[in-house]
């Protein structure tokens, strides 16, 4: 998407350097740096710090990560620690051990000689591949948002709620549930967006950005504000990512994103998930007992992140001393209180069913 009139992805090869760039999302909303990644304890520190965040991006950051080391050292043993190390950077989005087996499942019937450049083709791919997913569930979720549309009076906009960031810095480009946005706005069809501001890391001042940037009408809600607006009618429709989505439909997302959906469904509002098929993990069906659930350092509960009137970015502490945050970083919504997943293969029920008919050569039990 659009960056002051330049199309930028989220992360990017640059051929003439031969140097893999990110945007260093620590410093958004307040500064737009691009960095270059390029060593295995860069690409960790990128993914664990959150330079880079969100399931798709941070899938496609390890491919590219993969890429780098095979171009130093081909040799399996630095393919597994690669791997190895790569893999326990984040927990909990599935996106990353998908991009990870792909990657070392196709370069282990690679001669060696050949993976340096191979696994870079793969990256590039892996990332090309999300951009389209995107643009997809992006033109299916539109398909929502006009059947909104018709049900209201002409030229009011659609409001449409949103936890986190799954924006286009989520994932390579469109994002997930920001994608449909896009779309829409593009078509000149008029929503309105809550965003949700998602404490403790503030993701929604990201989503902010993004939604500021191209111009679609939005307000900065704090997290707990939403169940108000649901109740006031204000909200027409809730849409979030996913970092893992079990094989019956639990979604599990960003912390906070389950009071949403309980809210949504006490108030009767459409609650829907974008979901690209690489964030579903087949092997699992329940979500609050299987997933790996990130427990992250307190003191991004404990501190909170701004640009002081100096314009300096710098921490304040909002806790007493002594107070020890804590800091789970995602919860599970049950399948039941999903309206619907958007696919780049369509729209689906939350259920096994529902995902077996868009994605039917995944049997999960084959999957194991
Ligand atoms: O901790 P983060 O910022 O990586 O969490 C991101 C989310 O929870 C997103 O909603 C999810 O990854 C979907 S992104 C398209």
């Amino acid at each position: 998407m659009k960056v002051n009139g330049n199309h930028y992805h989220s992360i990017w090869y640059d051929k003439n350097l031969d140097q893999v760039k990110i945007i260093d999302q620590r410093l958004l909303p307040y500064e737009f740096e691009i960095i270059t990644v390029e060593t295995l304890e860069e690409f960790e520190t990128a993914i664990k710090d959150m330079a880079v965040r969100g399931a798709p991006l941070i899938g496609a950051t390890a491919a590219f990560g993969i890429a780098r080391q095979m171009l130093r050292d081909h040799s399996n043993k630095n393919l597994d620690l690669s791997w190895d190390r790569l893999n326990q950077t984040r927990p909990t989005a599935i996106n990353l051990k998908w991009a990870l087996d792909r990657c070392r499942n196709h370069l282990l019937n690679i001669p060696l000689t050949d993976r340096g450049y191979e696994a870079m083709q793969l990256a590039i791919e892996i990332a090309n591949e999300d951009v389209e997913i995107n643009k997809k569930i992006g033109l299916n979720g539109l398909e929502i948002i006009k059947s909104i549309s018709k049900k209201k009076p002409k030229g009011e906009p659609i409001r449409l709620l949103t936890h986190c960031n799954a924006g286009w810095l989520a994932t390579v480009d469109w994002g997930t549930a920001t994608s449909p946005m896009y779309q829409a706005h593009n078509l000149n069809i008029p929503i309105h967006v809550w965003v949700d501001e998602t404490r403790p890391r503030n993701q929604g001042a990201l989503t902010a950005w993004e939604l500021k940037s191209h111009g679609i009408s939005h307000n900065y809600i704090t997290d707990n504000a939403g169940g108000h607006l649901m109740q006031h009618g204000l909200v027409d429709m809730v849409i979030v990512g996913t970092d893992r989505t079990t094989s019956r439909g639990d979604v599990c997302n960003k912390i906070g994103t389950y009071l949403k959906a309980l809210a949504a469904k006490d108030n009767n509002i459409p609650f829907y998930v974008a979901l690209p098929s690489p964030t579903i993990d087949w092997t699992i069906e329940d979500g609050i007992n299987e997933i790996p659930i990130e427990e992250r350092s307190e003191s991004e509960v404990s501190l909170i992140q701004g640009k002081d009137n100096t314009g300096v970015i710098s921490k304040l502490k909002v806790t007493p001393e002594g107070t020890i945050g804590s800091n789970p970083a995602f919860d599970v919504t049950p399948a039941k209180l999903i309206t619907g997943l958007i696919t780049e293969k369509g729209i689906c029920e939350a259920s096994s069913n529902g995902l077996q008919k868009l994605f039917p050569q995944n049997n999960q039990k084959d999957c194991r």
